[in-house]
C-alpha cells in the first residue's frame, strides 16, 4: 500500500490482513479482510499514532511508508498508541529496540501493558489525562480517554488546529482498503453500501459489549469539531464524517433496542424435520413484509450472525432437541449472542423433538436473563403435520404483530 497525504504533513499508513481462513482476534472471520491503519505526522517534531500488527511482515511494509516520507523509523519523536491491542501495537516492541528516543503517549491503563506485551519500561511513556494538549508548532493533539472503546485503557487523539480525529477502533470496519480509495469521496456508492455492511459487522463483533462506553464517548467527542476522522480500521472520513458518527451512534443504540423491524433466523436440522417449517416461516414474514436474514448452523459463522442480529428487532431460533437440551451449535451460537450482550430483542423458537424432547426447557434456562422477550415458541414430535404448518403460521403471525408493537 502508498501512502496518502491526508492533509499538510499528515499521512495514512496503512496494511491489509487478506490471508485466507485469517480469524481477527483469533475468533472472527473476514472473508473481506481488514486493513490497519497508523498515522504519521511529519513536523518539529515527528508523530506517529498507532503502529500495527506484527504478523506478515507489517512492520517492514509500514517502514518502508514512512521512509517514502522521506524519513525513517528512528525519527519518530513521539510515538501516540491510542489503543494497546496487538493488532495497533505488535510492533512496539521491536520499534522501541529500533527507535530508542520516541516518548510514547498513552493513557494511565495503558503504561502497564507497555510491559506486559512488549517489555518498554514505563519510563519511556507519558501517561495522558483527560484532555490534555501537546503543543507541536504547526500541530497541537489533544487527547481524550475513551475507555472501553475498545478496551479498558483506550484513547483517541485529536489534532485541534484542523479538526481531524485519530479515533483508533472507534468508526473503524471490517473490509481491506484499495489503495486508490482510501477516503470517503474516493468510495463508490456500492463500496459504501459494503463497507456499512462491514463497519456493522465489525461493531458487533467487536465493540458492541461495550455500547454504552460508545455512546458516552460520542457524548464527550460531541463538542469537537470534527473535520476529518481517522480510524485505526477502514476509510478515512474527511468529506461527511457525520456519516459514520450516525452509524455508530445507531450501532450502540441497537443495544437499548428496538432495533429494525427485521428478523435475524438461525436454523438447525439434524434429519430435515424442523429445515421443513423454516420455508413457511419465511413465507409469514415475508407476506407481512419484514426483511429476514437467514442462517443456518452449523455452517453459518456466529460472527456474520452477530451483525444481523444485533441490528434486527426480531431473532427467531429453530433447532431440534439433542440428548434432551437444544442442538449443540445452537446452543453455542444463543451463547454467544448473549455474551454480546444482544439485547431488547423479540425471540420466537420452533423444533422437532423425537422422544421426549428438551431443547425448549434448555432454551428457557439459557436465555432467563438474556433481556429477551420471548413472544412463542413451537415444538412438534417427528415429521410436522398440515395441522403444525397451520399452527406456526398462526403463531408466525402473532408474533409478527408483536414486532409491530415494539
Ligand atoms: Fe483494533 Fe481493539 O483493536
Amino acid at each position: 500500500m502508498k501512502i496518502h497525504k491526508i492533509v499538510d504533513e499528515i499521512y495514512h499508513l496503512s496494511v491489509n490482513i487478506e490471508e485466507e481462513g485469517y480469524l481477527f482476534e483469533g475468533i472472527w472471520p473476514i472473508p473481506n479482510g481488514v486493513s490497519i491503519n497508523g498515522y504519521l505526522i511529519k513536523g518539529d517534531k515527528n508523530v506517529l499514532i498507532d503502529l500495527t500488527q506484527d504478523i506478515m511482515d507489517f512492520p517492514a511494509a509500514v517502514s518502508r511508508q514512512i521512509e517514502s516520507a522521506s524519513i525513517g523509523v528512528e525519527d519518530i519523536d513521539i510515538l501516540v498508541v491510542n489503543h494497546m491491542e496487538p493488532d495497533h501495537s505488535g510492533w512496539l516492541r521491536d520499534f522501541c529496540r529500533q527507535n530508542t528516543k520516541a516518548v510514547i503517549y498513552c493513557t494511565e491503563k495503558a503504561v502497564p501493558l507497555l510491559e506486559a506485551f512488549s517489555g518498554v519500561p514505563a519510563d519511556r511513556a507519558v501517561a495522558i489525562t483527560d484532555g490534555m494538549t501537546l503543543e507541536l508548532g504547526d500541530y497541537e493533539l489533544q487527547f481524550f480517554n475513551t475507555p472501553n472503546i475498545h478496551w479498558p485503557e483506550t484513547m483517541m487523539t485529536y489534532e485541534k488546529k484542523r479538526g481531524i480525529l485519530f479515533s483508533c477502533d472507534a468508526f473503524g470496519s471490517y473490509g481491506s482498503l484499495d489503495e486508490d480509495a482510501v477516503f470517503d469521496d474516493q468510495v463508490s456508492d456500492e463500496k459504501h453500501a459494503f463497507y456499512e455492511n462491514e463497519a456493522l459487522r465489525y461493531y458487533a463483533n467487536i465493540v458492541a459489549s461495550f455500547s454504552l462506553p460508545v455512546l458516552k464517548g460520542l457524548e464527550k467527542l460531541s463538542g469537537l469539531d470534527i473535520k476529518i476522522i481517522c480510524p485505526s480500521h477502514g476509510i478515512i472520513w474527511r468529506e461527511n464524517p457525520s456519516v459514520i458518527v450516525d452509524h455508530y451512534k445507531r450501532y450502540a443504540e441497537y443495544s437499548k433496542g428496538p432495533g429494525e423491524k427485521e428478523v435475524t433466523l438461525v436454523w438447525s436440522s439434524m434429519y430435515g424435520n424442523t429445515k421443513k417449517i423454516v420455508s413457511t416461516i419465511i413465507e409469514v414474514l415475508r407476506g407481512r413484509k419484514i426483511p429476514v436474514h437467514v442462517y443456518q448452523v452449523p455452517g453459518d459463522d456466529v460472527g456474520h450472525i452477530l451483525g444481523d442480529a444485533w441490528k434486527s428487532r426480531g431473532l427467531i431460533f429453530g433447532m431440534p432437541t439433542y440428548e434432551y437440551k437444544m442442538f449443540p451449535p445452537m446452543a453455542h451460537v444463543i451463547e454467544e449472542l448473549i455474551m454480546k450482550k444482544v439485547k431488547n430483542k423479540k425471540v420466537f423458537r420452533f423444533g422437532s423433538y423425537g422422544w421426549v424432547g428438551g431443547a425448549q426447557r434448555d432454551f428457557e434456562a439459557k436465555t432467563e436473563k438474556s433481556g429477551w422477550d420471548v413472544v412463542g415458541c413451537f415444538e412438534w414430535q417427528g415429521a410436522a403435520t398440515e395441522a403444525d404448518h397451520d399452527a406456526i403460521r398462526k403463531a408466525v403471525g402473532a408474533y409478527c404483530d408483536s414486532l409491530e408493537e415494539a
